[in-house]
């Protein structure tokens, strides 16, 4: 029996959540595993009706779940950077979710912006180190505000975060099975020290313990150049915090957009947290309009960790499958409501193999 904690959170993360749920249960159904939810009520309203963000016992009680479904963080009402940091990287960093994976895979009948480019083109993986680096809060200001300010925002990178990352994106690689090769992505010409110290456990690890696996490196600009022009050259991408989050962007609009962009933060020892990487678009609130396909998506990661791979499988053929019936991914454009997309991959998932 998986236990696993619901935080629908802010905007229409709600409505993408429901369907995520509705997926769960027909996959559940289908292969035969049980499970329970729970909800938890943190984001934006809470905060502006309650002013408490996340409390203290919240994190420790998520602690105990089998995993978290996270729908979005992020309200107009709630300054920017408040409920981001208070929630969604505190929960990264407290349940020290060291890993954020993101899949960047092209579906059939899904619009690329890239001329030229096909599925067979675009399917690789992003591994982004997710508790480290310029996320990790350190530095520091002075004289604020006045035309003496000093800002400093330092990246961190520990030999012992560098290293689990590259062994975890190693695994993957070998586990993948794809093109048995993975590509760090980062600036040695210019981050010295940082890199410096990925690129040295990169090759150490890389050749120590993973001599099956090829060794490729990008730096980060190189990285974006590449996603665009030769996507098909990747198959896995390990990086660190913030490269990972502006190449994973990118990502997704070369999949089809944040409609269909989902990712886990992944404790390999510990409980995950899964999510679309799209914010809570609260324009569309309440209007059973928005794609829930990233959500989904992130169901399908969830089920994955969770080592149920027939399941998880199922809703992939699933989402491909309803993928092929709907031309048009963004909001209130998809022929199709919310709910009606939740039907549609529920009902695929059952007839799936
Ligand atoms: C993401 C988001 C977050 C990040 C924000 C909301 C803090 O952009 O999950 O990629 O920067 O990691
Ligand atoms: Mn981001």
């Amino acid at each position: 029996m998986y236990t696993i904690a619901v935080i629908p959170g802010d905007g229409t993360g709600p409505e993408v959540v429901r369907e995520g749920l509705k997926v769960l249960e027909a996959a559940a159904g289908a292969e035969g595993f049980r499970y329970q939810t729970q909800e938890f009520d943190f984001g934006g309203e809470r905060y502006l009706s309650t002013g408490e963000i996340l409390p203290d016992s919240a994190v420790e009680e998520l602690r105990a779940f089998d995993a978290i479904y996270l729908g979005a963080i992020g309200h107009p009402g709630v300054k920017p950077g408040i409920l981001e940091k208070g929630i969604l990287l505190r929960l990264r960093f407290e349940l020290d979710q060291y890993i954020n994976l993101r899949p960047v895979k092209l579906y059939p009948n899904v619009p690329t912006p890239l001329r030229d480019k096909g599925p067979e083109d675009i399917d690789f993986v992003v591994v982004r180190e997710n508790t480290e680096g310029l996320y990790a809060g350190a530095g520091g200001c002075l004289k604020r505000g006045t035309p003496d300010e000093v800002a400093v925002q330092e990246s961190i990178n520990t030999r012992k975060g560098v290293e689990r990352c590259l062994r975890y994106a190693f695994e993957y690689t070998r586990k993948r099975h794809q093109d048995m090769t993975l590509t760090l992505c980062g600036k040695t010409n210019v981050l010295t020290y940082a890199f410096d110290l990925w690129e040295r456990v990169f090759h150490e690890l890389g050749a120590a313990e993973y001599p099956d696996i090829k060794r490729e490196y990008a730096h980060v600009d190189a990285t974006c150049m590449w996603m665009v022009k030769n996507p098909e050259w990747f198959d896995v991408i390990v990086t660190d915090n913030m490269f990972g989050d502006i190449i994973t962007d990118l990502g997704a609009m070369i999949q089809g957009g944040m409609g269909i962009a989902a990712g886990g933060n992944i404790n390999p020892e510990g409980v995950s947290m899964f999510e679309p990487i799209g914010g809570s678009a609260p324009k569309y609130t309440g209007q059973n309009v928005i794609n829930p396909m990233a959500a989904i998506g992130a169901c399908q990661l969830m089920l994955a960790t969770l080592g149920e791979d027939r399941a998880a499988s199922r809703v992939e053929q699933a989402i491909a499958h309803a993928l092929t019936r709907i031309d048009d991914l963004g909001a209130g454009r998809m022929g199709y409501s919310t709910s009606e997309v939740g039907d549609m991959v529920a009902e695929a998932v059952a007839k799936a193999t």
